[in-house]
């Protein structure tokens, strides 16, 4: 994944053209906006996140206002408009979750993890944030992992917890073998 900050100047590589391209070509020549979703998908899979720049830069290639990637942008929950933790809790924070705690364990995630929704951790490994429903209402509370999307149902505090260190623990392990 490409490190980038909110005002670095984007260059997309050709590996990245390419798949754009290939996208593109999907659609009818005058319909290039409807390429936008797809492209988003790549260029946050490929930077972590989107910026302002990269937005721009994304109006660019597709022949857009600036304004017409924004909205788009801003309306689905599943772009990052800033860095997230390594790992982005998405707990849902709709009316049957909520009915069975999640507001609890949305309250114990930002307790655990000491940052407030929509903050990262010191070591950059996690951050947390309430999003709408996530289609699993019966078994509430719920989370997804971001940008994996791994899924976690019947929560609870020792559950969370449980998730959480085992999380930690995983990293650790990794970085370990890395050196
Ligand atoms: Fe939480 Fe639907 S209300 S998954």
């Amino acid at each position: 994944m490409l490190k980038i900050s909110e005002t670095d100047e984007i260059i997309f590589t050709p590996e990245l053209l390419v798949k754009f391209n290939e996208i593109l070509l999907r659609y009818p020549e005058d319909r290039q906006k409807s390429a936008l979703l797809p492209i988003l998908h790549l260029v946050q899979a490929e930077y972590g996140w989107v910026s302002s720049p990269l937005m721009d830069k994304v109006a660019d290639f597709l022949q857009l206002k600036p304004i017409e990637v924004y909205e788009v942008a801003t309306f689905y929950s599943m772009f990052f408009l800033k860095p997230p933790g390594k790992y982005m809790l998405e707990v849902c924070r709709t009316g049957p979750c909520c009915l069975v705690g999640a507001e609890k364990i949305m309250k114990h995630i930002e307790e655990k993890l000491n940052v407030k929704e929509g903050e990262v951790t010191a070591d950059g490994l996690f951050s947390w944030r309430g999003v709408e429903c996530l289609a699993a209402c019966g078994m509430g509370p719920v989370l997804q992992i971001a940008p994996e999307y791994t899924f976690y149902e019947n929560l609870t505090a020792a559950s969370v917890d449980e998730l959480i260190d085992r999380l930690r623990l995983t990293t650790a392990e990794k970085a370990q073998i890395i050196l």
